[in-house]
């Protein structure tokens, strides 16, 4: 799925065969939604890498909006800080789900699918977020344990924790899960290494799902490209750069609720580019 444009026509030309389908939103709509107060009202969203920088930014945007927020990171305090932010600010009691992506085991994903049900009895929305850039290295001399590692929690594990909690997603009126590409998930880019690759693995992952359950449940898959935003990842990948060049999380939330809102119903399969170069 390298080219948006065809990807969102290869879209349409499936929903006209559903009866039950949406007409989708063009790039540009999702880029540019103005959410209303109670957007994700009586949804329960789970985000990851919900601590720190976009994902710390989407997790209260989501509040404000209205969601029961599930805040899954592997710094705890970092996750309070924002239980705290949603509380001072009226949002619904969110819930804190501390697991290192590096490390959990599939056995403790799917208790955590169990604990959703038991205490949410619904989950809505799942925001796959947590990522780590590795080495910017050519290929030759990348360390294969540095590389395991990116691949495990930029991939692996974002594979593993959509599957054990499909069970829930499935059984939502409209579940919508989002996985965090990268402009170099799209268009690979010497010396981006497992980085690169891992977020190519996203975008595949989220086509073959979009592929297998398009025609029999309402779930949707979709990717999210943010372009440069000024995160603390960012300036590692980019040392030189002035970080006031760069768009905030808070910029591009627009289309982070967009996608989680049944506005988005009829979106599948695509891969959202939010700084698009003209
Ligand atoms: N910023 C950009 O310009 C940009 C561009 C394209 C794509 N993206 C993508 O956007 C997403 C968010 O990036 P960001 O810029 O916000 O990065 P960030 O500021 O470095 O935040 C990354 C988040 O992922 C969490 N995380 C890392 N390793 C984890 C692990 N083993 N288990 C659980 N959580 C883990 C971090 O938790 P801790 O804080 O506890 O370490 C942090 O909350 C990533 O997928 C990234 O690839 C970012």
């Amino acid at each position: 799925m390298n080219n948006t444009t065809s990807s969102t026509e290869k879209n349409s030309e499936q929903n006209t065969t559903n009866e039950n389908s949406y007409q989708p939103l063009s790039h540009e709509q999702i880029r540019n939604f103005v959410a209303e107060d109670d957007s994700l009202e009586g949804k329960v969203i789970l985000v990851t890498g919900a601590g720190d920088g976009i994902g710390r930014v989407a997790a209260l945007t989501y509040a404000r909006f209205g969601a029961t927020v599930l805040l899954l990171g592997r710094t705890t305090s970092k996750l309070e800080a924002v239980y705290d932010e949603i509380e001072s600010m009226g949002g619904k009691q969110p819930a804190i789900l501390p697991m290192d992506l590096e490390t959990a085991s599939y056995d403790e994903m799917q208790k955590l699918e169990r604990l959703i049900d038991k205490e949410f009895g619904q989950l809505d929305g799942l925001l796959h977020n947590a990522g780590i850039l590795g080495a910017l290295t050519p290929l030759e001399m990348y360390d294969v344990d540095m590389f395991a590692k990116v691949m495990q929690i930029n991939f692996t594990a974002t594979f593993k924790l959509t599957q054990a909690l499909l069970p829930l997603l499935k059984d939502a009126n409209n579940g919508s899960i989002v996985f965090t590409s990268s402009t170099v998930g799209t268009y690979p880019r010497a010396f981006w290494g497992a980085y690169a690759l891992s977020k190519q693995a996203l975008e595949g992952m989220s086509d073959i799902f979009t592929q297998e359950t398009q025609n029999t449940t309402n779930l949707r898959f979709n990717c999210i490209n943010p372009g440069g935003i000024r995160t603390n990842m960012r300036a590692h990948a980019y040392p030189g750069e002035n970080p006031m060049s760069l768009k905030t999380p808070e910029d591009i939330m627009s289309a982070y609720v967009c996608l989680m809102s049944n506005e988005s119903i009829g979106v599948r399969g695509q891969v959202v580019e939010l700084q698009p170069k003209d």
